[in-house]
């Protein structure tokens, strides 16, 4: 039997019927038809599908959808604001953190995570943090630079903002 879900995706509060089963990463593709989050797995081991879960990085894939009830959720297409792209998303074009771009929305909320909660990390603490993200085409020396050069970016205003912004998403859903 379907069970009802209000669920805050990138700002924006839904309220859908869905299978207790289904996982959170099919109800973002299938129902909320944000196509962004990637499966590239069924083992929950490559990060593909990460998301921010009341701010903190989960692998879509990992949870069920009935589990982000009443909680927020970003996806990739809600790190940019309109025009504008988040200092992460910035810093992989720039740097070319990227190659085929399959597991790039996955590396871009891990990475947003991680500066979430350390801002200037240590080359060790970016792998330490980034570590449950594979990329099958081995781009990792891009990646690596991409996320340094978010980590200064964010020092400045730009960055600041959109934390500040993804905060108050999760404010707005959790009320504290
Ligand atoms: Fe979720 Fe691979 S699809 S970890
Ligand atoms: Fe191709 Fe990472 S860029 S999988």
């Amino acid at each position: 039997m379907k069970q009802s879900v209000a669920i805050t995706v990138n700002g924006t509060q839904r309220e859908d019927l869905v299978e207790p089963r289904m996982l959170l990463v099919h109800y973002l593709r299938e129902v909320a038809e944000l196509t962004g989050t990637h499966i590239g797995c069924d083992t929950s081991q490559c990060g593909a599908c990460t998301v921010l879960v009341d701010g903190k990085a989960v692998k879509s894939c990992s949870v069920f959808a009935v589990q982000a009830d009443g909680i927020g959720v970003t996806t990739i297409e809600g790190l940019a604001e309109g025009t504008s792209l988040h200092p992460v998303q910035q810093a992989f074009w720039d740097e070319h953190g990227l190659q085929c771009g399959f597991c790039t929305p996955g590396f871009i909320m891990a990475t947003a995570a991680l500066l979430a909660g350390n801002p200037s990390p240590t080359d060790d603490e970016i792998r330490k943090g980034l570590e449950g993200n594979l990329c099958r085409c081995t781009g990792y020396a891009n990646i690596m630079r991409a996320v340094r050069s978010a980590a200064n970016a964010m020092q400045g205003t730009g960055g600041v903002r959109s934390t500040a912004t993804l905060a108050s998403q999760r404010t707005a859903v959790v009320g504290g």
